[in-house]
């Protein structure tokens, strides 16, 4: 079987399928890709659960809650990336977005199960300092839940082959892939 690395057509399709099982798979890499927003005092970076994805519409999805410092950032700046290092396939994979805010979302909040409903609310807000670790009650609260959908804008990978370092690019609109020098 030849390498989907070594097409620029595959390269893009092994992206999706990736970035698709990293919503179903806790193993997977893609499960937990890197944000990172421009933030005050220059760029902030977190782990997430990648939540959805959408190779149609080229979004994917992060829950978060309402009140923390991503959410005042991408308010403030939608401009945003998602990075994932894939070890077992020796792929970088980087995603240039821009983030669209929906809040208190009644459809997905039902989803959600009740222990990570955990997740969105509870007292005092993210961020904010506390006198001890369990200084925290976690009221879930459905109107501190907060979706964030990244559209993609542009996707960059670079897989270390055993022969080569291949980097590439594909961009909207056409998502047409270009090679460029690693
Ligand atoms: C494995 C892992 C997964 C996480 N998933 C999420 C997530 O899906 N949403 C989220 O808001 N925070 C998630 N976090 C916590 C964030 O990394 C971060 O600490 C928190 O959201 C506060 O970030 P902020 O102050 O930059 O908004 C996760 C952390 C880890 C370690």
């Amino acid at each position: 079987m030849s390498d989907p690395f070594h097409q620029l057509d595959s390269t893009l399709t092994q992206v999706w399928q990736r970035l698709a099982r990293g919503t179903k798979d806790r193993r997977a890499a893609t499960r937990n890709p890197t944000l990172a927003t421009v933030g005050n005092m220059g760029p902030q970076a977190r782990t997430v659960v990648l939540r959805a994805v959408d190779p149609n519409a080229k979004t994917v999805e992060i829950h978060t809650d309402r009140r923390s410092l991503k959410v005042a950032e991408l308010t403030k700046n939608p401009n945003a990336a998602l990075h994932i290092w894939d070890a077992k396939a020796n792929l970088q994979i980087r995603l240039r977005c821009t983030a669209t805010l929906t809040h208190a979302d009644a459809e997905k909040w039902a989803q959600i199960p009740e222990n990570a409903q955990r997740a969105y609310g509870g007292s005092p807000a993210p961020g904010h300092e506390i006198p001890r670790p369990d200084a925290h009650d976690p009221a879930p609260n459905r109107d501190d839940f907060t979706t964030i959908t990244l559209h993609i804008t542009e996707i960059e990978t670079l897989h270390l082959g055993s022969d080569l370092h291949r980097r590439a690019r594909f961009a909207a609109p056409s998502w047409q892939g270009h090679w460029i020098a690693p």
